[in-house]
């Protein structure tokens, strides 16, 4: 089987999405991808969330490491987006590095990949869905093969999302989730690790 090569992409503020991402990482290994790993950058001032201790600690443990540019996405095979919902969307943060992508679009290097997304909010109903298929709107303009898990596995019965994956973030659960969201962000990459691969083939 060829090696599928997965990009992971994400923005977060306050590390659930760090979490999110890093589960993605790991199960998308497991199934065999070779996966880079990149946060979105901040482009807050970190003194408007000094005040935000969650906010300020996701800053410090990640602002050192690599950050996404489009040449990730133009590495992959497959590129699993993530972003917090804010007010039913994606973030600035997030909109700013796809709105960065205009050349490569120009281009079409970001056509004929597989995009899958994870999302969080702080509310059941807060708008998950319509964050991801606002997102799913982009992917569509980039000629995009957007992967959702649907109901393909028994876990997406236990999560209840069939447009990715939506975690409910309450501040206790930054490092450990629920095994619903875990069984679901497994299976997301399982998912698009395997279309890419057969993809490829
Ligand atoms: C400006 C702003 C808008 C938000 N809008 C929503 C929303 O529409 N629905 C919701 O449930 N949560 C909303 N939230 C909460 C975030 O979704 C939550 O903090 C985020 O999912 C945590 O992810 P992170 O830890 O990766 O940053 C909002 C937060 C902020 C700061």
């Amino acid at each position: 089987m060829t090696q599928p090569k997965v990009a992971v992409i994400y923005y977060s503020a306050t590390g659930h999405g760090t979490t999110m991402a890093q589960r993605v990482t790991a199960a998308a290994e497991s199934a065999g991808a070779e996966v880079r790993l990149r946060h979105i950058a901040e482009t807050q001032d970190p003194a408007s969330f000094a005040h935000n201790p969650a906010w300020t600690a996701n800053y410090e443990a990640t602002k050192d490491l690599p950050a996404a540019t489009g040449e990730d996405i133009v590495w992959a095979d497959a590129v699993i987006f993530g972003s917090p919902t804010r007010f039913g969307s994606p973030t600035a943060q997030f909109r700013a590095f796809i709105d960065s992508l205009g050349g490569l679009w120009a281009e079409g290097k970001l056509a004929d990949k597989v995009y899958a997304a994870f999302t969080s909010s702080q509310t059941l109903h807060g708008g998950q869905e319509s964050t991801l298929l606002n997102l799913y709107v982009s992917l569509m303009h980039f000629g995009g093969i957007i992967v959702p898990p649907g109901y393909t596995d028994q876990v997406k019965f236990a999560d209840g999302n069939p447009y990715g994956v939506g975690l409910v973030a309450n501040r206790d659960n930054i490092a450990e989730f629920d095994e619903a969201t875990n069984d679901a962000l497994d299976h997301l990459a399982r998912r698009v690790v395997g279309v890419a691969a057969r993809l490829a083939a």
